[in-house]
C-alpha cells in the first residue's frame, strides 16, 4: 500500500512538472533559460518604430535585437496600439515593451522601468500657414495627439478633454491637420521631424518646447530578473557606443 502511494506521488510530481512548462504563445522570462522574449511596441512611430515593407525597423528594433544578443534571447515583436503596452506587459502577454516610451510617476505604479536609453521632447506642429507661434496660441484650438501617450496626458491636462482629439496614430493627426479638421499636433520631436520631413511644406514644427522626458523599457513590476539583465545590456551599449551607432542611423 505505501509503495502504491508513493508510485502515485511521483507519478503526480512528475505530471506536475511537466504542466509547469511553457504553453507556446505565453511569455517566458521567469526561467533563466529563457530564449525567446516577446517584445511589445506601436509600430506606428518613425524612426523609434514603424514598418518598411513587411519589416519592423527604427531605433528601438535595432536596440531590442542587440539587447537580445547581450542576454542570449531572440526577441519577438509584437505590434498592438500603444495604449494597450503597459497592460500587455502586465498581464504577460509580453515581456516587455519597448515604443518610445516615456518613464513616467503615473507609469511606474503600473510597470518597472529600465535605465533610460533616450531623451525626447514634446513638440507642437502646426500646418505652414498656422498663426499659433506658441504653446499659449493652444489654448481652444483643436490639438491632435496619439490616444494615451504622454501628448495626450499633458495636453489634457493643460487645455481640457473637449480640446484633445486623439488618434491610434499620429500620422492620422497629420493628416487631419492638413485638411483642416484640427489646429496643430502634440508629439516627440524625432517623431515629429521625420513626418514633416516627407511633407515639408505643410507644416512647421514650433520652437518652443513641451515638456522633456526620457525613454526606458517597461517589464511587468517585480521582475527583477529581466530588469536586471535589461539593465545590464542597456550601460553596455551605451558605454561601447553600440547605442549612439544605431541611434545616429535613423536620426541624422
Ligand atoms: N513618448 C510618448 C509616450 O511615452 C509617445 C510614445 C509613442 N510611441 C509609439 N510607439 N507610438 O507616451
Amino acid at each position: 500500500m505505501k509503495k502504491l502511494l508513493s508510485l502515485c506521488l511521483s507519478i503526480l510530481m512528475i505530471v506536475g512538472l511537466v504542466s509547469c512548462g511553457n504553453k507556446t504563445g505565453n511569455a517566458v522570462t521567469s526561467n533563466e533559460t529563457a530564449k525567446k522574449l516577446i517584445m511589445c511596441t506601436n509600430a506606428e512611430f518613425p524612426p523609434y518604430e514603424y514598418k518598411d515593407g513587411g519589416n519592423f525597423v527604427g531605433i528601438d528594433v535595432e536596440v531590442s535585437k542587440l539587447i537580445g544578443e547581450k542576454i542570449g534571447a531572440e526577441v519577438e515583436i509584437l505590434d498592438i496600439a500603444f495604449d494597450s503596452l503597459i497592460p500587455t506587459v502586465t498581464s504577460g502577454k509580453a515581456d516587455f515593451a519597448m515604443a518610445g516610451m516615456t518613464v513616467t510617476e503615473d507609469r511606474k505604479e503600473f510597470v518597472d522601468f529600465t535605465h533610460t536609453y533616450q531623451t525626447a521632447v514634446q513638440t507642437v506642429v502646426v500646418p505652414s500657414n498656422s498663426s499659433i507661434a506658441s504653446i499659449d496660441d493652444l489654448n481652444g484650438k483643436k490639438i491632435g495627439v496619439q490616444q494615451g501617450t504622454t501628448g495626450d496626458i499633458y495636453c489634457t491636462g493643460d487645455y481640457g478633454d473637449a480640446n484633445v482629439e486623439r488618434f491610434p496614430k499620429i500620422v492620422d493627426g497629420f493628416q487631419a491637420m492638413k485638411s483642416g479638421r484640427i489646429d496643430a499636433c502634440v508629439v516627440d520631436d524625432e517623431v515629429a521631424k521625420n513626418i514633416v520631413s516627407q511633407d515639408a511644406s505643410s507644416y512647421k514644427i514650433l520652437d518652443t518646447a513641451y515638456a522633456e522626458e526620457e525613454y526606458a523599457i517597461a517589464v511587468k513590476k517585480g521582475n527583477t530578473e529581466l530588469l536586471e539583465k535589461l539593465n545590464k545590456a542597456i550601460d553596455e551599449i551605451k558605454t561601447s557606443g553600440e547605442l549612439k551607432k544605431i541611434v545616429d542611423k535613423y536620426i541624422k
